[in-house]
């Protein structure tokens, strides 16, 4: 027989990428701390970040070089506050982070620094070459364990977040392993439940990444800003019936070039830094490419660079590639876009608060104003050092607070309904990457939220399994995404219209939507 159990703590954190784990860490200076994730500890899109993270630490590099290159990416987008704070404290947070005792690829003493696109000069600090994700995220995590006033809840997910009187007081949440029922009581509660890019066909996430946080939050009464900018990585893997394993941009940085089915390179034409241009640039070009040769992927060319050096720098992908008998030094890889990163989300401010009191978020699944509508490659480590510690340190401020404790409606959930969840999810991520992928349109948007409207009419009104909410979640996140797409009628970063192609000044603003509130610029 299922039960309700009651637990305490502090401060609650939802997700157990970089940004989660971090603000654990820094919550546990002051208070009782739990981390409750869907999967296991290390299951993150942290933890498949490849290229590196961006700081300055080069004497020829300076916080206004990292600074404008992040609001040249950002298309006019970026709150200019949010990125001084991620650059000027991301350089302190990774000081931080080296003098806790993390490794960061080294050569005479110095720094190894990769580039990436849409930076002006060499700063992504890499771990295990291209292994950042993995090397950072773990070293996190034994830092947590370390602590022992945090608990970590696995296998287990949110099924609600607890508001009243815009007040968040904890999470109902559904133990697998179990099949309990979890009620969370906190002071504070930190949503860093990452992406959502595994809505789309194509993409370089696991498979968690479905955007259930954001859409909680939505629930909860939460703005969210800006989530029509979807960032497609440029170079993932294309083999038919395959993941789409990213190829880092990291390779690009080192001098790869990007060829069309006939061979010819196409970035130099379109922008000046080429192949490094940034990330909406570099996917938008590809796509174009595709449609004029009616091809499913471009190539990326490795083979005028030296194989020694791009086997010791890129060992993942080399070693990863070998099993799909490609020799990443000699053979043209085939590649297209995939979804790789939602680029707006909650809404918070500097401290990563958000309107619900006693509700924060960081990491990719918030919207600080650091990524505009398309992020600068390598900023979303840093951004989760830094605003997964602001939010923890201002959760922890807050402490003193007594929140009222709203009454207990508790939704049981089971682990029925699998079949129907995948066919489900199949047919969302199909109809997202055909309607409102890397390009779209009015038609094609007003088409994708008809279909979804559909699917969300079948499932029932109250929903007590845990496979039909996540279906929920992620129709309404679709919708969500498909409604703001649809009002902003310009093409900016990483939202382009093939009926509105060019930027507007009057839509040069944050898109902010909220449950039972009209749409507002
Ligand atoms: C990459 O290595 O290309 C991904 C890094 C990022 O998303 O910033």
């Amino acid at each position: 027989l299922h039960s309700t159990e009651i637990k305490e703590f502090d401060t609650i954190v939802v997700g157990s990428g970089l940004a989660g784990l971090t603000a654990a860490y820094h919550a546990s200076k002051n208070g009782s701390v739990a981390i409750i994730t869907k999967s296991h500890l290390d299951t993150s899109n942290s933890y498949y970040a490849q290229g590196g993270i961006a700081a300055v630490t080069a004497p020829e590099d300076s916080f206004e070089s990292h600074i404008q290159d992040t609001l040249t990416a950002g298309r006019e987008l970026c709150d200019l506050d949010a990125v001084e704070i991620l650059v000027r404290e991301g350089q302190s947070c990774v000081q931080e982070l080296i003098q806790l005792g993390m490794q960061f690829d080294k050569e005479n003493d110095g720094f190894v620094l990769g580039l990436e696109g849409g930076h002006s000069h060499r700063r992504i600090l890499h771990a295990g070459g291209d292994a950042t994700g993995k090397g950072l995220t773990l070293f996190m995590l034994n830092r947590v364990k370390e602590q022992n006033n945090i608990s970590a809840f696995e296998y287990t997910t949110v099924v609600e977040l607890l508001v009243e009187n815009q007040t968040c007081s904890g999470v109902q949440a559904f133990d697998f392993v179990s099949g309990n029922n979890i009620i969370f009581r906190s002071k504070s509660t930190i949503i860093a439940t990452g992406g959502l890019s595994r809505i789309y066909d194509r993409s370089t996430n696991p498979h968690t990444a479905t955007g259930d946080g954001i859409a909680l939050a939505y629930h909860a009464g939460a703005k969210l800003a800006d989530i029509e900018f979807i960032q497609f990585h440029p170079s993932a893997l294309y083999i038919p019936g395959e993941d789409a394993f990213l190829i880092s941009e990291a390779v690009r940085g080192e001098g790869a070039w990007l060829l069309n089915k006939e061979g010819e390179r196409f970035m130099q034409h379109s922008h000046p830094l080429a192949e490094l241009a940034p990330r909406d640039v570099v996917a938008f070009e590809i796509y174009n490419q595709l449609q004029i040769h009616h091809s499913d992927f471009v190539y990326l060319s490795l083979k005028h660079l030296d194989p020694e050096t791009i086997k010791k720098r890129f060992s993942t992908i080399y070693h990863t590639l070998l099993k799909y008998n490609i020799d990443l030094t000699s053979d043209l890889l085939p590649i297209s876009p995939a979804a790789h990163y939602m680029v707006g989300g909650i809404q918070t401010d500097l401290n990563g608060e958000t309107n619900v009191k006693g509700l924060f978020a960081c990491g990719e699944v918030a919207s600080t104003g650091v990524m505009g509508a398309n992020r600068l490659a390598s900023n979303s480590l840093l951004e989760c050092l830094v605003f997964g510690k602001r939010a923890a340190e201002k959760a922890n401020a807050e402490r003193e607070i007594a929140f009222s404790m709203p009454e207990i409606n508790i939704i049981h959930v089971d682990n029925a309904n699998e079949t129907f969840f995948l066919e489900t999810k199949n047919q969302i991520a199909t109809l997202m990457s055909k309607k409102a992928g890397i390009v779209r349109s009015a038609q094609k948007l007003n088409e994708a939220i008809k279909e979804l409207q559909e699917i969300k009419n079948h499932l029932p009104e109250k929903i007590t399994e845990y496979n039909l909410l996540k279906i929920k979640h992620i129709t309404d996140i679709c919708s969500l995404i498909c409604e703001s797409a649809l009002i902003r009628k310009e093409s900016r970063g990483g939202h382009i219209r093939e009926d509105y192609q060019s930027e507007d000044p009057n839509f040069c603003a944050h898109l902010i939507q909220q449950i039972d509130h009209q749409f507002k610029f």
